[in-house]
């Protein structure tokens, strides 16, 4: 295998805070161990479109703190097509990539795992991602953020709902998974979570209502993961209204706000950690991985272990969750 000598990094599909910080990471942990560093704006696009440029270690001052990615990221069609991978073979050949550090969630360790097979190159990645959904970490770089901010979010509805007398129900992201309902909900004392994992199992709604959490409160607050099989936060209300009239249901939709702002410490020391990691494995021989924390401990968790895998979570989290909201 020939010797690397200039590493790209790339920063793909939905920011998460502290993307930043894993950018600062890896290039200056890069630089410090003798390689050069090419930053490729806008994710696999800018790998496709050839918008690559030096990265050296100013480039990442002063931006440690900063939600976002600097690097920019998209969602790229092309990357998917068999031309749009050769033409992004073409400028990583042009500009002397010899490896890859992808920073991302589970579609763009998918994309990664693809062309790193397809064209026997070198790749390492590093979860980027709110959801907290990729097997093989305990957690991803983004998720103690996003979590925080639901936190701060919830803090200020329960006001509300509690002078009115409402049940309030709250969606946050997380794609197909409930990471981020079930431990928001913990941590802002809500009532329940309605999270996918368990949607096939019971009708968390119901279970809900039947539980009689009206027993002991006048108002509530559910959190709810966005996700066709939850019903959404808007479909529980709906439900409420239909089957349950005698509540006063109102909704909150958290969004896009659940990605943005300043990296909490715990995401900027894991994503500098997993930065320097990703170097690390490089230096070892190690392809097609991703960097994950296992316990504390960094571990290279093979791509095909990383994606397309449902990390379950703990059930018993929800029992907690169900024995503090009485
Ligand atoms: O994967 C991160 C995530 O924020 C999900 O939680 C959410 O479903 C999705 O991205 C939203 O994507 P977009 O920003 O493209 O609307």
């Amino acid at each position: 295998m020939a010797a690397i000598k200039t590493i790209g990094l790339l920063t793909s599909g939905g920011d998460a805070p502290g993307m930043n910080a894993a950018i600062r990471a890896v290039t200056r942990s890069a630089i410090y161990n003798g390689y050069k560093v090419k930053g490729i704006y806008r994710g696999y696009k800018g790998l496709v479109d050839d918008e690559i440029v030096d990265f050296k270690t100013q480039n990442v001052s002063n931006i440690i703190h900063h939600g976002g990615t600097i690097l920019k990221t998209a969602r790229c069609k092309e990357f998917k097509t068999d031309e749009g991978r050769q033409q992004a073979y073409e400028n990583i050949k042009k500009h002397g990539i010899d490896a890859l550090v992808v920073i991302g969630g589970d579609g763009s360790l998918s994309g990664a795992r693809q062309f790193a097979s397809e064209y026997d190159f070198p790749i390492v990645g590093l979860p980027g991602t709110i959801d907290n959904d990729l097997a093989g970490t305990d957690h991803t770089i983004g998720y103690d953020t996003a979590l925080n901010t639901i936190m701060w979010c919830v803090d200020r509805i329960r006001d509300t709902a509690s002078s009115h007398d409402r049940l309030f129900f709250i969606e946050v992201m997380g794609r197909e998974s409930g990471f981020l309902a079930l431990n928001g909900a913990i941590a802002t004392g809500a009532e329940a979570a309605i999270i996918p994992e368990i949607s096939t199992e019971q009708d968390q709604l119901a279970e809900l209502i039947e539980r009689g959490f009206r027993k002991s409160k006048n108002s509530s607050i559910v959190l709810v993961a966005e996700s066709p099989v939850t019903g959404g936060a808007m479909g529980l209300a709906e439900r409420v209204r239909k089957e349950y009239p005698q509540y006063d249901v109102r909704v909150t939709i958290l969004g896009h706000l659940q990605r943005g702002g300043s990296p909490t410490a715990q995401d900027r020391i894991l994503a500098s950690r997993m930065g320097a990691a990703a170097i690390d494995a490089l230096m070892e021989g190690q392809r097609n991985v991703m960097i994950g924390d296992d316990d504390e401990k960094i571990v290279y968790v093979p791509f095909s272990k990383a994606i397309h895998n449902d990390k379950p979570i703990d059930r018993e989290l929800l029992e907690i969750l169900r024995r503090l909201s009485i």
